[in-house]
């Protein structure tokens, strides 16, 4: 058996048992490489329908297409060997009726191995998600600020702000989690409202913008690494990947019109390999 075979992938169950306990680590994750990075720090990675936006520039994740979420789910499972990986189910592909959340969530599951999917849910979705655990798909649900529904709430606005948005969001907490959700991610509602949700539902409560108060924590990776100029309130920044980039984009530029970049060291040199035999090694060791 290979080293690499004996590293278990986290399962279902070690999320849901994490109910109270120490909190659930989780980040968003788009690509291969950066998955490979987070994996060892993180219980759960979440290809998030924000790629659309963080990654796609769109101004919503309301245009994210499965083809979309499938690509990067891929990535994300082939950078990863430990982490959870949860796959979101973009805006369009389950609100019809459960037999149409089925197929997408099958296809996402069986095009990228990942091991469930997230679905932001409104009241509706409950039968949804119940569908879909009866058929072997694990359901993380999403309540509160649901950016799938930017368009109706008129902006990504912070929720449960009166009472009638308060129960609404309860509501939604309680029937995804009496559907079978095996967690539920809040976004963006007051810190008493986050408490009474997580000590309303038996499984763990992963919040963004929704205080400590949850069973775990996720944020947007580039948010969080400091890619973006501005950020929301409930984000902190723990690099400044925009300043590090521009760093060295910058310095690469001048050394490139100097000509300081390539120098020696980083240019092949004619030895006594034959220009054909060069041009084999050469082509094996590019990228382009
Ligand atoms: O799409 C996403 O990144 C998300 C997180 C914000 C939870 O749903």
């Amino acid at each position: 058996m290979s080293a690499q075979s004996q590293i278990r992938r986290k399962t279902v169950r070690d999320i849901a048992a994490a109910k109270g306990g120490e909190p659930l680590v989780c980040l968003t994750a788009y690509d291969a490489p950066s998955a490979t990075v987070m994996d060892p720090f993180c219980d759960v990675l979440l290809v998030g329908d924000s790629v659309g936006m963080v990654v796609h520039g769109l101004p919503s994740t309301v245009g994210v297409t499965m083809e979309m979420m499938i690509l990067h789910g891929q990535a994300v499972m082939r950078g990863s060997e430990r982490a959870f990986v949860v796959v979101d189910m973009p805006f369009g592909s389950y609100e019809t009726n459960a037999d149409q959340a089925f197929l997408n969530a099958a296809r996402l599951m069986k095009e990228t191995g990942c091991q469930a999917v997230k679905i932001e849910s409104g009241a509706y979705a409950a039968g949804q998600i119940a569908h879909l655990v009866e058929r072997g798909v694990p359901v993380m649900g999403h309540v509160g600020l649901r950016p799938q529904a930017i368009n109706v709430v008129g902006g990504f606005k912070a929720q449960g702000r009166d009472n009638e948005e308060r129960e609404r969001v309860m509501a939604e907490a309680k029937a995804a989690a009496d559907a079978g959700a095996f967690a539920i991610v809040i976004e963006g509602v007051a810190e008493d409202l986050a408490d009474e949700i997580t000590k309303a539902v038996s499984v763990p409560t992963i919040g963004i913008g929704a205080s400590a108060n949850c069973d775990g924590q996720i944020l947007v990776t580039q948010d969080m690494l400091g890619l973006f100029d501005w950020t929301p309130k409930f984000v902190r920044r723990y690099g400044d990947m925009r300043g590090e980039m521009a760093k060295s984009v910058e310095a690469y530029a001048a050394d490139v019109r100097s000509r300081a970049f390539p120098a020696e060291a980083e240019t092949y040199k004619l030895t006594k390999a034959t220009p054909k035999r060069l041009s084999r090694v050469a082509g094996r060791k590019s990228r382009g």
